[in-house]
């Protein structure tokens, strides 16, 4: 059985084809490069011993998609990282994130639904629950209008894979993450955002290595203990663990219902000023940076309740933030070599 990756040369994407192969699984690749390089597969190779198949496809064209299925008949599980994922951007232009993000999620299930029995697990984001009124938040806090057209994708996909569901032989485990950070220990893969970075923790490894003059830190004086906004920072590499869990419990029929939920965190908070003090700690470097106003559309809170991916998909982060923080500064140095 063939299992594709669609944006396997991403960040995420990257890490959960490392853990895919370590656990033998055959993979195939689909990016369109758009926010990848092509050298990411030497670094898969780099860490597994194994260059996965790759085809450089856009999603977006229904041929294409259908090609590839003619070509690769025997894949029967997806896992779907591919989606335009910057906040900022899909408020701006809207159409580019649903043709993109929408679009290719049915092309994909397309592919899948003639099959008699498929698999198909789906990014998904805590931006779906928007301020969560409880903490930690479970899969069962209410969907709150999306805050931007891309957490609006999020939700109309889950919600098309939800009806597909019901009509189909695919059985899907929608996986909620938190804010994955990190790289893989062997710093032969990492985190490459194109531009300046919207994430915290690319714009603190920057800003350390000097590619960046300063950090801003949007606000603080938000209702937190220290005034900075709280997040549930998960290790890349675990995160990509969860996948090979998360397809493995649908490969072993083990999912009680055709489409399961689970939310991706540690089940820890880390406000903005903890994780800079982390990363002080861990580089040994001080970090420039200044406060400065919030930044439009942030939530105040949000960090995981870790119970049902414990203890019904069988994960559990294992990695701490130091970790994570110590591995994204050792990609940094690398990368900047
Ligand atoms: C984290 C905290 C910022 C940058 C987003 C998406 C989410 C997922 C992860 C795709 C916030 C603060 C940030 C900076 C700062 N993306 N910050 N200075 O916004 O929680 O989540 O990325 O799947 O869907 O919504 O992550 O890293 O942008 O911000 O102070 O230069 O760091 O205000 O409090 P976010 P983030």
């Amino acid at each position: 059985m063939k299992i594709l990756v669609t944006g396997g040369l991403g960040f995420i994407g990257s890490h959960t084809v490392v853990e895919l192969q370590n656990e033998g699984f055959d993979v195939v690749v689909i990016d369109d490069l758009s926010n990848s390089s092509i050298e990411v597969l030497d670094g898969i190779q780099a860490i597994t011993g194994k260059k996965p198949d790759f085809e450089q496809t856009d999603l977006r064209d229904k041929a294409a998609v259908q090609n590839f299925f003619a070509k690769y008949s025997d894949v029967s599980g997806i896992i779907h990282f591919a989606a335009s994922k910057a906040v900022g951007e899909s408020v701006e232009n809207p159409l580019l994130y649903y043709e993109n993000n929408i679009g290719a999620l049915v092309y994909l299930l397309q592919g899948l639904q003639a099959k008699p029995e498929s698999h198909f697990i789906f990014s998904s984001s805590c931006t779906v629950y928007g301020q969560a009124e409880k903490m930690p938040i479970t899969e069962n806090a209410p969907i709150q209008t999306a805050m931007s057209p891309y957490g609006n994708t999020k939700q109309i996909g889950e919600e098309i894979i939800q009806d597909v569901a019901k009509v189909s032989g695919i059985n899907s485990i929608l996986l909620r993450y938190f804010n994955p950070i990190g790289a893989h220990e062997s710093a032969n893969i990492g985190e490459l955002p194109k531009g300046t970075p919207q994430n915290l923790v690319p714009f603190i490894t920057q800003t350390a290595i000097g590619l960046r003059q300063q950090l801003s830190v949007f606000g603080s004086d938000y209702p937190t203990p220290d005034g900075t906004c709280i997040r549930d920072y998960i290790h890349v590499v675990d995160l990509a663990k969860a996948h090979v869990t998360a397809l493995k419990r649908l490969v072993n029929k083990a999912n009680a219902d055709k489409v399961e939920i689970f939310n991706l965190g540690t089940g820890k908070g880390s406000s903005v000023l903890e994780v800079i003090n982390a990363f002080e700690k861990v580089s040994g470097q001080k970090l420039n940076y200044k406060i400065v106003d919030k930044r439009p559309g942030d939530i105040t809170e949000a960090y995981a309740d870790t119970d049902k991916a414990n203890n019904v998909l069988g994960w559990k982060a294992e990695l701490s933030l130091d970790e994570a923080l110590a591995s994204a500064w050792k990609w940094e140095q690398k990368i900047r070599k």
